[in-house]
């Protein structure tokens, strides 16, 4: 692979220097409190934060209160294991309460952060205060050499993901923006592009010619829990449809980079979202568990989905014709991401087992959460003088995890300016376009059973296909 020249950094990898402080605003919330504490606690105990960590909320609180709360995040996320490390986190963190919408927030903010040159401004808030807080900092001149990350979802629809992207840019220059999606932080889903792309048998089998359906499954087997309100405005499309489930086909999807770095990556990615097909209406089928609408901050007849089954088509040289099938959805029978790209089946019915119908083809399995695995399955045959034989799936990796959480991942990377895991402008635009339609124009919610596979109506959708193939514990055995 070509490396990247000067020009191709400064046309699309704007490589930053490392942030010398780290304001997070909503450090009272509920996003400090459950994922970023615990990550800064485990970038203090590698020893790469060395920076003053600044929590701006509009809690009147003190600092006292907030290193408490720290505290409090880091021994539920899990054990303090290293007293020196949440000692100095707590020694590099101040405080800063005050409105977002008052310019004396973000004077205030200016002084606190003293001489600091290349602030990092994380945005763990409601998306509907995204503008007004970089708008606050902007106008007071701490936007200069600053970079923001901002969370997911970004926008709701594709006009209101323009309108934030128009406000972002005409702030901080596109290079200091890190638009987070978790999921490119988690260790499964970045060997997705490792593995196509670090080995060269897969390339000539990649395409529509050999693979015959590509199905992504996301379940999880609990609810909305407390964030009814949230998940009322947002629905498992925004949820993660647009952004983790549209990352995983990316990935899986894409072309080769051109060359090593990462704007070379975001923009294949960028490509396979722009070679999508809307989705039609016929091609969705919304689901809601029973009992949602008795779920706090939930409407009583609301419509909003908690479960989502699509068919998506990629209209490319390589994906022409094989149709990628998407669900994801809360309250399932089990908790599991996992993609399944499926091979034809052979040509020639020499073998009645290998072809008949129900038989399953060759696959590749990708287990993404909560553990990593990678399967190739094939068939071979049985002991004996009947050419009988079963599928088998070789394990290339079975991991437990272990490795660093996404959040500890890409606030370190936003903070050493390393934007490869993160999201661009115009990949985030494309992927709206993409579920634009649906969102304005869909069937009614269908109801499901708690701990079911979602409404029937997703059955029907795959049915020419296979069917869905529901993730299952990692035994190796398929049929
Ligand atoms: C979040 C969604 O982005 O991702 C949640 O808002 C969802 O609704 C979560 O539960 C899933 O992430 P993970 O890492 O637990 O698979």
């Amino acid at each position: 692979m070509r490396k990247k020249t000067n020009a191709d950094v400064a046309k699309t990898s704007h490589r930053m220097q490392a942030a010398d402080a780290l304001v997070i605003f909503g450090a009272t919330g509920d996003l400090a409190h459950k994922m970023i504490f615990p990550a800064l606690y485990a970038m203090a105990k590698r020893g790469i934060l060395t920076v003053p960590v600044v929590g701006v909320a509009s809690s009147k609180w003190d600092l006292a209160q907030l290193r408490l709360q720290a505290t409090h995040s880091i021994k539920q996320a899990g054990k303090i294991d290293d007293r020196e490390a949440l000692d100095s986190l707590l020694s590099q963190l101040r405080y800063v309460g005050g409105d977002y919408a008052d310019p004396a927030t973000f004077r205030t903010l200016k002084q606190v952060l003293g001489g600091a040159q290349r602030p990092a401004y994380y945005l763990a808030i409601p998306p509907a205060l995204f503008a007004i807080v970089i708008q606050g900092l902007g106008a007071v001149g701490l936007a200069d050499r600053g970079r923001v990350i901002v969370e997911k979802p970004f926008g709701r629809d594709l006009a209101s993901a323009r309108a934030l992207n128009r406000v972002a840019q005409s702030i901080f220059p596109e290079g200091a923006i890190f638009r987070v999606d978790h999921y490119l932080g988690k260790e499964a889903i970045m060997n997705l592009l490792y593995f196509r792309f670090a080995n060269s048998f897969l390339e000539p089998i990649w395409n529509r010619n050999f693979i015959a359906s590509v199905q992504i499954t996301l379940a999880e087997d609990f609810g909305v829990k407390t964030r009814g309100t949230f998940y009322e405005s947002a629905g498992c499309l925004r949820d993660v449809i647009q952004n983790h489930m549209f990352q995983i086909v990316a990935l899986l999807a894409m072309e080769p980079p051109a060359y090593q770095g990462y704007g070379s990556v975001h923009n294949e990615k960028a490509k396979v979202f722009q070679a999508m097909r809307p989705v039609d209406p016929k091609d969705l089928v919304r689901g809601q568990y029973a009992g949602y609408r008795r779920e706090p901050g939930v409407a009583r007849d609301s419509d909003v989905e908690t479960f989502c089954a699509l068919r998506l088509f990629i209209d490319s040289w390589r994906w022409a014709g094989v149709p990628w099938y998407l669900r994801a959805g809360k309250c399932l029978a089990t908790t599991a991401a996992e993609a399944l790209v499926k091979l034809k089946l052979p040509p020639q019915r020499l073998f009645d087992d290998a072809v008949q119908p129900g038989a399953r083809a060759n696959y590749i399995r990708f287990r993404l959460s909560p553990n990593s695995a990678l399967a190739l399955a094939a068939r071979v045959k049985r002991t004996g003088k009947e050419f009988v034989g079963d599928q088998r799936e070789l394990f290339l990796l079975r991991e437990e995890g272990g490795a660093e959480t996404p959040y500890e991942r890409l606030l370190a990377a936003a903070m050493a300016g390393n934007g490869a895991l993160f999201t661009r402008e115009d990949a985030v635009e494309a992927a709206w376009a993409v579920i634009d339609p649906v969102l304005k124009k869909h069937h009614p919610v269908q109801p499901y059973k708690r701990g079911s596979w979602g409404p029937k109506e997703s059955a029907a959708l795959i049915a020419a296909d296979g069917g869905w193939s529901n993730p299952v514990c990692d035994d190796g055995a398929t049929d």
